[in-house]
């Protein structure tokens, strides 16, 4: 049984003050919930952010990291470092870290095999443009994608991550795909993880949605069996829509 699973991508937005705010705030409004939550927040608000999820349950992920342990890296920020920071999940190959910042397929696998060595846990990301949809090159793209990312990934590992598939043309656009076109997507990644690592550890790992969540569409959103929560960006700065989202 697959648990779900509802995490925040805070992007660049949040100061200390205001990230604190919002996550007592997020806290005291869900009530007691199945759902798993996560805040992923920006690097430099993550220690006061852990402190203030002491006594609650969301956990805390980040929004990416470096592949190597330490060294001449300037502006990037370690595993160990999020470690010390009390992350358990981190964000890798968001479709802005890919076409903003240019980051390859190659380096997200590095990210990622350092993400279980380290124990963290990767919520991959992976989507296709407008494009790529319109050329009909969704499952070559999606595909692609996964076996990159994945190229060196063992099973063990494999049934630990979680993926997240974000049609580029969806993300802050406010154009949410439909339940269907998430649906089959989503299908499609499971079947894939299930060609590469069998159905017993594609059954076991958890594929969200992510591209305009709202309170208005997540019900709609989470029907579908193979999709087992959502990657939150704009709807997880304000609790109310937020706590709206976890209470679908
Ligand atoms: P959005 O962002 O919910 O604002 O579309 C989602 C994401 O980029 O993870």
């Amino acid at each position: 049984m697959r648990i779900p699973f509802i995490a925040g991508n805070w992007k660049m937005n949040m100061t200390c003050q205001s990230g604190i705010k919002l996550v007592e705030a997020i806290s005291e409004g869900m009530g007691d919930t199945d759902v798993e939550v996560a805040v992923c927040c920006p690097a430099t608000l993550l220690h006061s952010i852990h402190d203030a999820l002491k006594h609650t349950d969301i956990k805390l992920g980040a929004q990416n990291m470096h592949w190597e342990d330490s060294g001449a890296f300037t502006g990037e920020i370690s595993a160990d470092m999020l470690k010390e920071a009390g992350v358990s999940y981190v964000i890798l190959g968001h479709s802005e870290r890919r076409q903003i910042f240019g980051e390859t397929d190659d380096q997200i696998h590095m990210k990622l095999k350092k993400a279980f060595q380290k124990l963290l846990t990767p919520i991959l990301c992976i989507g296709e443009t407008l494009e790529e949809r319109e050329a009909e090159r969704m499952n070559e793209v999606l595909e692609t994608q996964l076996q990159k990312n994945t190229e060196t990934v063992t099973p063990e590992e494999a049934a630990k991550m979680v993926v997240a598939y974000e049609p580029i043309w969806a993300i802050g656009t406010g154009k949410t795909a439909t339940p269907d076109q998430a649906a089959e997507a989503i299908g499609l990644i499971r079947k894939w993880l299930s060609s590469k690592y069998g159905d017993t550890i594609s059954e076991q790992i958890r594929i969200l949605y992510g591209g305009s969540v709202k309170p208005e569409n997540t019900t709609e959103i989470m029907e579908s069996e193979d999709i087992d929560g959502a990657l939150v960006g704009g709807a997880s700065l304000k609790a109310e829509d937020f706590i709206g989202i976890i209470n679908f």
